[in-house]
This record gives C-alpha cells, sequence and structure tokens, in this order.
C-alpha cells in the first residue's frame, strides 16, 4: 500500500497494541499531554550544559505531563528520580533500547537516580500461551540486555516483579483499593474475559513512581501514558507527588515509518542477536524506501527522507551529529545518494552497534549483581518495605 494512502487510515495506541498510522499530533489531545514547547526545550537545554539529546533535538522525544514541575525541582535542588520499565515477553528489538538509552542520558547529564521496572508477571499474564519457565528465561537474558547498556551501577536499580514483590505488597494493596474496576476497563479495554492478573497489574505499573520521596520523572515511549494517567488520579489520595512523564514517538518498523517496530512482526525488527548478515539482508529486504523507482528517476527527481526508515532509523538512533545527518538528508533529497547507498549507511552503524552490545553483554553476566543487589540504590531498595 502507498504511504499517502495510510494517512487515512484510523489508527489505536494502547500499552499492548499500535497499529495504522499514528498521528503523534492527534494522540495528544486523545491523551490530554503536552507538546515539549520551545521553552522547556531552552530551559532543559541550558541545565543539561547545552548539550541536548539529539532524540529531543530532532523532535522524537515530543511529549511530556509536568515536565516544568521537574525542572523547577531540579532547580530548587530538590531533584527527583526516573524510572522506566520493559515488559520481558521475549527477545529484545532495538525499539526496546531507545527509551533506556534516553533514560542513560538523563541519568548522566542530571545524575539520577534510574528504576528499571522488568515486568515478568504482566507478561505471563498478558500471553495467554506463555509459560512462566519461558518468561523466567527471556526476564534473565533481558535483564542482561538492560544491564549491559551501561548505566551507574550505584544510582540504578533493576528490578523484577516476582521477585520485588517482597517489599511491595503493600504498597499495591493500598493503591488497588483506590482503583474501582470500572475505572480500570476504562483506561485499558479491559473486558469479562479479561484475567484478573492482568487487571491487578497495573497497580505494580503505578507502584514504582512511588519508590522515592521526590517527584518521578518516567521517560519512555507514548503508548504507556494510561498507567500513569491512573497514577495521577490517585497519588495524592495516597500522600504521594503525581509523576512527571516524557514521551517519545515509536521506532517504525522496517516495513514503514507510520506504526511501531513490534516483537510480533519479528522480520520486521531488529533483534540484538542478529548477526551481521541477517541485519544487512533485513535491511536491504524490508526497509521502506522513499526513492525512486528507478535509479534515473531518483537521480532526476530524488528521494523522501521522511517517510524512508533507513533515514528515519540515522534520525532516531543512528546518526547522533546533526551536520552529517543534514548532508544525507540533503543527498538523498536531491538524489546523489541512492537508496542502496542510504540502506548501506545504516547496515554499516546498525551492525557496529549490534557488535559492541554483545561484546558488553558478555562483560555484563557478572556485573548484574550491581544493577539487582549489591549496588548502593540497590541495596537502599531491598532494605526499604513499602
Ligand atoms: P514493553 O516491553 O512493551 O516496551 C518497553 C519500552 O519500550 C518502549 N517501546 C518503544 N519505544 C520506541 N519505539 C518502539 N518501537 C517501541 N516499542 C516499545 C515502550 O514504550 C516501553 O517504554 N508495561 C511495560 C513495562 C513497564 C514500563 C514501565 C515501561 C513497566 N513499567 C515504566 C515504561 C515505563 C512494557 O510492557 O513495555
Amino acid at each position: 500500500m502507498e504511504e499517502s494512502h495510510r494517512t487515512k487510515e484510523t489508527f489505536n495506541v494502547t500499552p499492548w497494541e499500535v497499529s495504522g498510522p499514528v498521528d503523534y499530533d492527534k494522540l495528544l489531545h486523545q491523551f490530554g499531554v503536552k507538546r515539549l514547547d520551545h521553552i522547556l526545550l531552552s530551559r532543559v537545554k541550558k541545565l543539561s550544559g547545552e548539550r541536548l539529546h539529539p532524540m529531543i533535538r530532532r523532535n522524537f522525544v515530543y511529549a511530556h505531563r509536568d515536565l516544568d514541575l521537574i525542572l523547577n525541582d531540579y532547580e530548587s535542588g530538590k531533584g527527583f528520580f526516573i524510572y522506566t520499565g520493559r515488559g520481558p515477553s521475549g527477545p529484545m528489538h532495538i525499539g526496546h533500547l531507545v527509551p533506556l538509552l534516553f533514560n542513560k542520558w538523563l541519568q548522566d547529564t542530571f545524575d539520577l537516580n534510574l528504576h528499571i521496572q522488568v515486568t515478568d508477571d504482566e507478561k505471563f499474564v498478558y500471553k495467554q500461551d506463555a509459560k512462566w519457565e519461558d518468561i523466567d528465561h527471556h526476564t534473565k537474558q533481558n535483564l542482561i540486555d538492560i544491564a549491559a547498556l551501561g548505566f551507574n551501577p550505584d544510582k540504578t536499580f533493576i528490578f523484577r516483579d516476582s521477585e520485588y514483590i517482597k517489599n511491595t505488597y503493600p504498597l499495591l494493596l493500598k493503591i488497588a483499593k483506590k482503583i474501582t474496576l470500572s475505572t480500570a476497563r476504562a483506561t485499558f479495554g479491559f473486558q469479562n474475559e479479561t484475567n484478573l492478573g492482568l487487571t491487578f497489574y497495573p497497580v505494580y505499573q503505578i507502584a514504582t513512581t512511588f519508590f522515592e520521596e521526590k517527584r518521578c520523572l518516567v521517560p519512555c515511549a507514548i503508548d504507556q501514558d494510561p498507567y500513569f494517567r491512573m497514577q495521577r488520579d490517585i497519588a495524592e489520595s495516597l500522600g504521594f507527588k503525581k509523576t512527571a512523564t516524557l514521551y517519545s514517538k515509536f521506532l517504525p518498523s522496517l516495513t514503514g515509518t507510520y506504526g511501531k517496530m513490534s516483537s510480533s512482526l519479528a522480520d520486521t525488527a531488529i533483534w540484538l542477536d542478529d548477526d551481521e548478515k541477517k541485519v544487512k539482508n533485513k535491511i536491504n529486504k524490508y526497509a521502506f524506501s522513499g526513492g525512486q523507482a528507478t535509479v534515473e528517476e531518483h537521480r532526476r527527481m530524488g528521494g523522501n527522507p521522511e517517510v524512508d526508515v533507513s533515514f528515519q532509523w540515522l534520525k532516531i538512533l543512528f546518526e547522533p551529529s546533526d551536520p552529517k545527518l543534514r548532508v544525507i538528508e540533503h543527498d538523498y533529497h536531491t538524489g546523489k545518494l541512492l537508496t542502496g547507498e542510504l540502506k548501506q549507511i545504516l547496515i554499516e552503524r546498525v551492525n557496529s552497534f549490534l557488535i559492541a552490545h554483545r561484546e558488553k553483554r558478555k562483560r555484563t553476566e557478572k556485573e548484574l549483581d550491581r544493577y539487582m543487589y549489591s549496588g548502593k540504590l540497590a541495596k537502599q531498595m531491598w532494605g526499604k518495605q513499602f
């Protein structure tokens, strides 16, 4: 189907499914979140020492709730903490790294505590056919992939829900008591057939925002907003602060710039364990091109970087230098750079990223303990009973 026809289709964004051509402006209104405006951007820029992350600079991280309050707390010395998560339903693809890498930048730039929730419970109850043993296996592998990104080991707590529940269950009950089934249905679309595990799970995703007294900021993709909308409705009645959020768009799948890279479409995602040959073949075969049908036409008319997946992946994740990105964009737009050449640039970037990741992964197996149990923050968290 032509990319232009897709814009007339409807779209749907929920924590469990993203379908259709996402209209990110409409989503702001649907969810009631605010756009990151110039005033906020320049405040973040100043506080970051004039070094904004490319994802913010390039309007990929684009929406928020109460980011102004977070910046006020930072400026006044009260500080804040960050929290994000991952549902270990299977192996990880590069889309899952997007929020984690952005969180790493925030942690490094503002010297923040970071809590990473790994929701083995959520994925077990969500996937009807999931066996606990499989989820357990994926959880262990995901934990290593996450830790390999190199967070500050003394300021990061990575936990899996089924294990840390020992410390949190009373807090979960307090939250659960505040949320009626009809609110949960309205927020998440639960049906009569939904199992009780899935209806209870949201209280845990909310609970992590209460792990510290400071205000929490949750940087993630916008699909997770329903949880935090609900958090904001009940937080103050429990004596906690409303959480702030910072939302990105989605890294698209290889086949088009309109949706998100998703685990359910294996060939159109790049997995962290895809070898060099696989990456090359997938990008060459599937990456949606904004180029023309023939080389002659492309030289004459140029390509469209806006809909070209290879260009968009470079923009979001793999080309941090603005001047270099501008050259690529210009050359593609004017027909100097061919689709095959653009794909080649991306293939090299993705492969060198994945090779380095797998190297770090090997070393991290030993370091995981610090993030989960023995680092400074992890120790503090295991000593807390909520
Ligand atoms: P999960 O495992 O579905 O996704 C993990 C994180 O990755 C984001 N994400 C993407 N971001 C950009 N492009 C994509 N193509 C893409 N696909 C997924 C998701 O928004 C998410 O941030 N319930 C959550 C786990 C969780 C969580 C949290 C997430 C627990 N607490 C707090 C964010 C913040 C889940 O299943 O995520």
